[in-house]
Parts: C-alpha cells; structure tokens; sequence
C-alpha cells in the first residue's frame, strides 16, 4: 500500500479470490435493482472492514446509485445516508433499504395483482391514457424499438393493478420495483454495454417474470431476518449542494464516505433510467427530463447547459487545465482539416469536450467543499472513479486530478489505489479504475 499522493499500481485485496470484481458474492437485496456502473457489494464490505466500521457508525454515499453502499450498510447494522439526483435511482434505495414488510402479504399481493392483469389488459382506454405510455411513446421510445406498444401495455397493466391493489399497503414499493425490473428486463428489447442500445426483440411473458421477482424478493427478505436493526435516510438531492439539513445529517458527523460519482465519460446517468424514470412518471416530459439532468454533476455533452458555471471553480488547477488545452488543441486542429464547405466542420458535440471536463471537475469540487462540514475530523473517504478518454482519447487520471481538488478543500489524500482495469470498446484500450482515499486534514 502506497501512502501519498502517488498511483499505487499493485493489485489490491479488496476482492475474494472466487469471484470476479463485478459480481455480488452475494447478490440479496442488490440484485433487485442495478446500475450497469454500479461497483459491487464486497468492494463496499471490504472498505467497510477496513476502515473498522460497525454499527455505531454512520456512512454517507452522495452518489448513491443504485443504493449498493445503503443495502450492505444495513446488512450490518450500520446507519446510512443515501444521496442521489436521480429520483429512480433513490427509488430503488428506499425500496430495497425497507425491510419491515410483511413477507406473505407480498406474495399474496403478487398472486393478486398477476389474476386482476387481464381486465386491466383489456382496458385499452385506460393504457393509451397512462402518463407512462403518453411519455415513452411522444418521446420516441417505442418509434426507436426500446419496447413495442403491446408489451408497454402488459407493464402499464400491472402498472394500475398494483396500484390499484396496494393502496393502503407497505409493499407497494416493492412491488413498483418489480414491476420496474420487468419493464425494463423483459418487456423492453434496451440493453446496457455500458450505453444503452436496442437488443434482439425480447418474448419472455411479463407475468410470469413478475411473479418470478416478487417470489425472489420474498425469499431475499428471509435472509435479512438476522441483521442486526439500521436505519437507512434516502434523499433526492444535488450533492454539490449537500448541507447538514437537507440530508438531516447525524450531528456527531459522517464516521466515512463510500461512494462512486460520476466521471467525465460522455454517460448520460438519466439514459439509462429512461423507462424507470418514465414508469415513476418522474419524467414526463423534455422539462422534467431537464430538471432532473440539471441537478446532476456534468459528466457528458448532452448534459451541458448555457448556464453551466461550475468550470470557474477550476482555472487555477494546471494538470486540469494542460488537459483542457490539449483538448481544444485536437479541437481547433480537427475543424481546420476540414473544408470550409463540409456541414460538420463545426464538431457538433466535440466542441464541448473542453467544457466538460472543466464542469465536472468544478462540480467535484463544489462537492467537497459541501462535504467536509459534515464529517469527523477522523472520517475515511472512498471514492472509486475510473481514467478515462473519451474526448479526442486524451486520458483524464480523474482520481489524481479529483485528489488534487479535494486537497485544497479541506482534505489530504492518503492513498490512490488501483481497483481494476476496464477494456474501453470507445477507445479500444484498457482504462484503470481507482480508488481515491483521502481523510480531512483540518478541523471543520
Ligand atoms: C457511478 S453511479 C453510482 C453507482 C453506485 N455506486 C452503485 O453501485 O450503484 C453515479 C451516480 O451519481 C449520481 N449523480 C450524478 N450527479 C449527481 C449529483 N450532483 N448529486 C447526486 N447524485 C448525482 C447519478 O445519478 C448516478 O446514480
């Protein structure tokens, strides 16, 4: 283990032997909902361990995802604060950190919903009219092949009868997960590699892969009867804006943070959760997709707004900014190849690769500055973020440049340790991923 600020490149022992670093070695609970980017559940075990952590402890993750660092904390007992500007993604965490449910009115729901889909089915005026379908299909969902009409119809079918069925009900969470899964699973023809495209049609009945996943929900729960008791807070919010109140954070302070955010690698989060979005009618029309984009870290060139400023918190960072200058280099290098005359000479979204970077970076370091009130003094952070270069193939060591922000905002980098190395089929090259770990270097 390397102390100080430089890569260490020796393979760590942060996974088991027997499974590989993207699998859950066991995946209850996790595998209700996932992000193709997730990290897995022993990397957060392991850091848990690690930094000595038990159920007194309190653990923050501001880019929660799909709730990875919330659901193993609760498997130990240990409070957690969930953070994320995603609202399926803190969907899917409340849903899957809520465990006080009564196990047999699940399965009973599920039998009732799945024998009262067919006169749902039936109810064409009550389809056309969902929110769910008037989104997907004005959006050009179904037009672009994600999921055909009729299979959007089977999901919106549960849609109602869960609804309808679980008013009153503290399963219906649950239920809207499943339904969820399905939707996106099953009745859709996406799927992720990391990026979402459209796949071979998809045939599998939807009913019956509900019930599938209502029945493996159930058992899941069965195991979590022996952890000890955690609360887990979930919040829909902008991490760059983190403040004590609007997480309700514990007054004592954060004992560590365990988190994956976003880096700079034209991935477009909210993508990826179109339909979930859609299907939680989050997101109903270009305005709400905005509203939700907005409050997000920029980390792709769709994402990029007039208003966007968050690129002046980091003219005074060199490293950063000798990149930044590359890139706009191969940019002024690439429009003058071309002739005066050719339509693309203007790079379309490669002109804002410069401002991309910049704004995640000055983003990130809003973050910190936001975060460090609300720590110990003695706190642990971990960060995995992956190398990247997606722009002009000009690498970006995101986790050195984002430990060299986080020094100057309160914090001192302990160790940057590689975690694995991913093949990047955009640059045909292998890309390394790390762990950042820094701690807070003066009092708050
Ligand atoms: C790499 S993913 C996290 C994956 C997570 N560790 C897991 O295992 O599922 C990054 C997350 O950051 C979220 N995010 C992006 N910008 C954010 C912001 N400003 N505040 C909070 N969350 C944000 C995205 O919605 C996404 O869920």
């Amino acid at each position: 283990m390397v102390k100080g600020n430089g890569i260490n490149d020796e393979s760590v022992s942060l996974q088991r032997d027997d499974v590989g670093p993207q699998q859950f070695k066991n995946g209850e609970i996790h595998d209700w909902y996932r992000l193709v980017l997730g990290y897995s559940d022993h990397l957060v075990g392991a850091l848990l361990d690690e930094f000595k952590l038990g159920p007194e402890a309190a653990v923050l993750d501001p880019f929660s995802g799909a709730g990875t660092t919330a659901v193993e904390c609760k498997k130990r007992g240990i409070n957690c604060w969930a953070v994320d500007a995603n609202p399926s993604s803190c969907f899917a965490t409340k849903a899957k950190t809520n465990w006080r449910i009564d196990r047999s009115e699940l399965v009973r729901l599920g039998l009732e919903i799945t024998s009262a889909f067919q006169k749902r089915r039936g109810n064409l005026r009550l389809l056309e009219s969902d929110r769910t379908t008037l989104y997907v299909t004005t959006s050009g969902m179904v037009k672009r092949g994600w999921i055909t009409r009729s299979r959007l119809f089977d999901v919106i079918a549960l849609k109602h009868a869960i609804d309808e069925f679980t008013s009153a009900s503290r399963v219906r969470e649950l239920l809207r997960l499943a339904a969820m899964h399905v939707l996106v699973h099953t009745a859709s023809n996406v799927r992720f590699g990391p990026e979402l495209y459209c796949g071979q049609p998809r045939n599998d009945p939807v009913l019956d892969a509900f019930l599938h996943r209502v029945l493996s929900m159930a058992a899941d729960l069965e195991a979590t009867d022996v952890c000890p008791p955690a609360e887990t807070f979930v919040r829909c919010a902008d991490s760059r804006k983190l403040s004590a109140k609007l997480i309700n954070a514990p007054s004592a302070g954060f004992d560590a943070v365990i988190t994956s955010p976003p880096y700079p690698a034209e991935h477009d989060y909210t993508r990826n959760s179109r339909l979930e979005l859609a299907y939680l009618e989050n997101v109903r029309d270009v305005m709400s997709l905005r509203y939700v984009k907005r409050s997000m870290v920029r980390s792709h060139t769709k994402g990029i707004y007039k208003t966007d400023c968050d690129d002046v918190h980091v003219t005074d960072f060199s490293r950063l900014q000798r990149i930044v200058r590359r890139i706009e280099k191969q940019l002024a290098w690439k429009t003058a190849s071309k002739p005066a005359t050719d339509k693309t000479r203007d790079c379309g979204f490669e002109r804002l690769y410069g401002k991309v970077t910049q704004e995640y970076f000055g983003g990130m370091r809003r973050h910190f500055r936001a975060l460090r009130p609300l720590l110990k003094d003695s706190a642990h952070c971990a960060y995995v973020v992956g190398d990247q270069s997606s722009y002009f193939q000009i690498k970006i060591p995101t986790a050195k440049l984002l430990g060299e922000i986080a020094a100057t905002e309160g914090f001192e980098v302990t160790e940057i340790r590689k975690w694995r190395e991913r093949w990047s089929t955009g640059t045909k090259r292998f890309l390394k991923e790390h762990i950042l770990f820094f701690r807070p270097s003066t009092p708050a």
